[in-house]
């Protein structure tokens, strides 16, 4: 019974995980390349590696308006994360390499 409970639980978490990779396929690819291996739109570094504070640390930066020359494209879809979309998909940005 027990373990069944702590199966259950265990399920239950995995689906309301965010999944990262998921993330990353629908919102970012498009612009940063498979696996953020491009530059995007030839305008930001390559982030694939990137530790994944630095890439929470810019996406709060881009929601307050701060950022490089393209900023502009990065706040809409910054401030269209929520702080555990962001943490996931910066863990999978960080484990590109
Ligand atoms: C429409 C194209 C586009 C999409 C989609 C996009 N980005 Fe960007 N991203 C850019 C551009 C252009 C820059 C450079 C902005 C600037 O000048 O600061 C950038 C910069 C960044 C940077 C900082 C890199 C640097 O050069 O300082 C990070 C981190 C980043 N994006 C993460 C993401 C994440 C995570 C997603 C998905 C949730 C995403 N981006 C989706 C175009 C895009």
């Amino acid at each position: 019974m027990r373990k069944w409970l702590v199966l259950i639980v265990l399920f239950s978490t995995a689906l309301v995980a965010t999944d990262g990779e998921a993330v990353y396929k629908s919102k970012c690819a498009s612009c940063h390349g498979d696996r953020a291996s491009k530059s995007a739109l030839n305008k930001s570094q390559v982030i694939a590696g990137w530790d994944d504070q630095r890439i929470i640390q810019s996406i709060a930066d881009y929601k307050e308006g701060k950022g490089g020359p393209m900023k502009g494209i990065m706040k809409p879809i910054a401030t269209g994360l929520n702080d555990d979309d962001v943490k996931a998909v910066a863990k999978t940005i960080a484990s590109y390499k």
